[in-house]
């Protein structure tokens, strides 16, 4: 989905990132944000193996060169017992990654427990309306919650015959910007719906989770307001192209706005999105 990406995204991306410290890097695969090569004192965590993930990206048309090795496979355990150990980062990034998680909740204290007091999470979001799900439904907190508390390791079959059934793409793209043209095309049918739902042997890579921005600002407040997380929002950049991109820290601040306010704005973006 990278055409429809701000020229500038590295830059909103790391703003808040120590560039000597050392961080984490989250499902980069073929497009980190932050590569060893390039300087950073980085690891990288993905469910995939480099070699996993050359084999899944090989007919993309991207460069694989970019795809650096995985320093830890995610194997469905918490990320700090995964890595062996906490309050180790002074940054994680996270790009087109936290929609994946099968329990959000859990994602993001298991960032936050790897995090130094002072660390950030970096997050780019893709913004629902603007992408493969642009018909699907914005996630509720009750479906977040109720995720975390079954701890969930694997996508639902409710949640795989939700992807497969309305996933879109637009004029034959699967990110665009607000405003441009194209037909809509489903892009799986019934069948592969069917056997997505009833996979058990491979982890299915799929968007649990859709936002908006003022979706996602508004249940980090929520998470944190019912003290399921303790991550703020630390910095918070609109949507460009199809992407939005918010920073969460220990030394965040909770968005100020009312609640009614902010599902107000939730309801003004999901109109805009017919537009
Ligand atoms: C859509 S790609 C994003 C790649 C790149 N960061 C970007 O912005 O283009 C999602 C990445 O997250 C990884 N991933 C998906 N689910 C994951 C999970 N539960 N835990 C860790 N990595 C995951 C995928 O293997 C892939 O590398």
């Amino acid at each position: 989905m990278s055409s429809t990406r701000a020229t500038n995204r590295d830059e909103i991306i790391l703003a808040h990132v120590k560039r000597h410290g050392l961080g984490l890097e989250i499902g980069p695969a073929h497009a980190p944000i932050a590569p060893k090569a390039a300087g950073f004192h980085v690891h990288v965590l993905d469910h995939a193996s480099r070699e996993q993930l050359i084999e899944k990206y090989r007919e993309h048309g991207v460069d694989l060169t970019k795809i650096e090795p995985v320093d830890f496979i995610w194997d469905g355990r918490p990320f700090p017992e995964l890595v062996g150990r906490t309050c180790t980062y002074d940054w994680i990034i996270a790009s087109h990654v936290i929609e994946h998680s099968t329990d959000l909740v859990g994602f993001l204290n298991d960032c936050d427990a790897l995090l130094k007091s002072d660390g950030v999470l970096s997050l780019a979001i893709p913004d629902m309306r603007w992408c493969f799900d642009h018909f699907r439904a914005p996630s509720s907190l009750g479906r977040v919650i109720d995720a975390a508390q079954t701890g969930r390791r694997a996508h639902s079959a409710g949640s795989a015959a939700e992807y497969f059934l309305d996933v879109v793409q637009k004029g034959g793209r699967l990110g665009w910007s607000k405003g441009e043209t194209g037909e809509y095309a489903l892009r799986h049918s019934v069948g592969e719906a069917k056997r997505a739902m009833t996979e058990k042997t491979a982890y299915l890579d799929i968007h649990e989770w859709c936002f908006t921005p003022t979706s996602f600002r508004l249940l980090v407040r929520d998470l944190l307001d019912l003290e399921l997380i303790q991550l703020k929002e630390l910095a918070f950049h609109p949507t460009s192209g199809h992407e939005f991109y918010v920073t969460l820290s220990r030394g965040g601040e909770r968005p100020p706005q009312a609640r009614l306010e902010m599902l107000q704005q939730i309801a003004n973006e999901l109109a805009e999105r017919a537009q």
